[in-house]
């Protein structure tokens, strides 16, 4: 019985990590194709910033999508809709003569991006036993890790494949040789369809469903998922609950959730003010700053990749082990101390040489195993059942603004203050966001929703 329940959780597990493998592989796609679609449609600068920002805006409104529909049909159907966003949007970029269409479909992808970054990590919290909630969702993170990587390493092997192939099918040598970025897009479409069918196949959020009165199903879903004396005891407390708030119904803005609604959104805008993306996707640019060749500052890209995979798996070995608050203290030490380096190595113009690499590979290990997936555990376990669909939007939301704060203002600034001051601006927001951390958090580790509810969530 044991054994056929881990089976089952960590089937659920790896089916909506899928989404964000997806999340991953969709927003690091584009940076292998947009070069080439630039030239191909003749892009000028006004219309490459609609092709990227489209994606971005498609997120936000995901974000929005989510938090109306899966309180609404529940949790599965919403990401089997951005499943079929995903797969859209694979095809139709894959297909697309027209700029206007690209951006379209660009959008649409972007709208499943959205939508799987709030639904994916809040239905694997609702499914969790206590004990490993935050090894399930540091997964979620780790598939974002995977898809990036993915997307790098096959944006590579497409654009070496279209020197090479040799074929007489018209259609294969259209996208895999000619204008090969359609390959890009297109690969997309099987990660895409694997993870519909896996959400054809997993239950729906038991959680949900007593929100719903649905109470015989959540209680035999329970079944599968736990050790039977132990499901039992969940959903008779699921359900206590449950009751308790529909007799005294609150609004997302209630005071009693000030503090968690605060402590969310400043994890999320400040996970992104470490200027991890601008490494991420930035990466070759800065390298190509620091004087590095064009193929090195590439090679240094995919071991940042790897690095971010093999570090944050560090996060799901100690996150229910070491705890979240811990692995936050420890890796933005780091975060700030590699910040802070970096910034000395272009203000003292020492930036030749390994040294520069090895910093920000300090820098994103530290990431990987602390504020990458700790951010995501966290704000989907402070939040009761009732708000957690709004909540856990209006977090993301702020987080998806945060990543277009920092992709419009990032040259700017490197034109401004120069890549050393900007890299001290990021050091002074992760020190920001280590005393909020410090003052604020309060452990998770092996506590039930209901347990953490009683220390975030003032009574009201
Ligand atoms: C962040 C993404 C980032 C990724 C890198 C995620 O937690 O939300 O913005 O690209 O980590 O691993």
């Amino acid at each position: 019985m044991r054994d056929n329940t881990s089976w089952r959780i960590g089937f659920i597990g790896f089916a909506s990590a899928m989404g964000g493998l997806l999340f991953g592989f969709e927003t690091a796609v584009i940076s292998g194709a947009i070069e080439l679609v630039r030239v191909q449609f003749n892009l000028n600068t006004a219309m490459e910033g609609w092709f990227v920002s489209s994606g971005l805006l498609g997120c936000i409104i995901g974000v929005f999508v989510a938090g109306l529909l899966s309180d609404r049909i529940g949790r599965k159907n919403v990401l089997l809709f951005a499943g079929l966003l995903f797969l859209i949007c694979s095809v139709g970029c894959g297909i697309a003569i027209s700029t206007k269409s690209l951006i379209g479909y660009r959008f649409i992808g972007g709208v499943g991006v959205g939508i799987a970054s709030v639904v994916s990590p809040m239905y694997i919290t609702e499914f969790a036993p206590p004990r490993i909630r935050g090894r399930m969702v540091a997964s979620y993170q780790l598939a974002i890790t995977i898809g990036i990587l993915l997307a790098y390493f096959s944006n590579a092997w497409l654009l070496s494949l279209s020197d090479t192939i040799q074929t007489d099918n018209a259609w294969l040598s259209w996208v895999f040789q000619h204008e090969v970025w359609r390959g890009m897009f297109l690969v997309m479409a099987l990660p895409s369809l694997l993870f519909i069918v896996l959400i054809i196949l997993v239950p729906e959020s038991p959680r949900w469903l007593i929100l719903k009165g649905k109470y015989s199903k959540a209680r035999s879903i329970l079944m599968t998922i736990q050790e039977k004396n132990i499901a039992e005891q969940q959903f008779e407390v699921i359900k206590k609950r449950s009751s308790l708030r529909k007799t005294s119904q609150r609004s997302i803005w209630s005071s009693s959730l000030r503090t968690p609604l605060l402590i969310g959104i400043m994890l999320c805008v400040f996970q992104q003010f470490s200027g991890i993306n601008a490494i991420i996707y930035y990466g070759p640019k800065i390298f190509k700053e620091a004087g590095f060749a064009a193929d090195g500052a590439l090679y240094s890209q995919v071991i940042i990749g790897v690095v971010n995979v093999v570090f944050t798996l560090v996060a799901i070995t100690q996150s229910d082990k070491f705890g979240r608050k811990p692995l936050l203290m420890v890796g933005l030490i780091g975060m700030i101390f590699s910040l802070l380096m970096v910034g000395l190595c272009f203000y003292t113009d020492n930036t030749q040489g390994l040294f520069l690499l090895g910093l920000l590979v300090v820098f994103i290990a530290c990431f990987a195993l602390s504020v990458g997936p700790v951010t995501w555990i966290i704000i989907n376990e402070i939040f009761p059942d009732d708000v957690r669909t709004k909540a856990v939007s209006i977090c993301t939301f702020s987080l998806w603004v945060a990543v277009g704060i920092v992709g419009q203002f990032f040259p700017w600034l490197l034109e401004r203050v120069g890549p050393s001051g900007v890299f001290w601006i990021f050091a002074g927001f992760s020190a920001i966001n280590l005393l909020l951390c410090r003052k604020m958090i309060v452990e998770t580790k092996g506590k039930t929703l209901e347990e953490i509810e009683e220390v975030y969530v003032a009574p009201h």
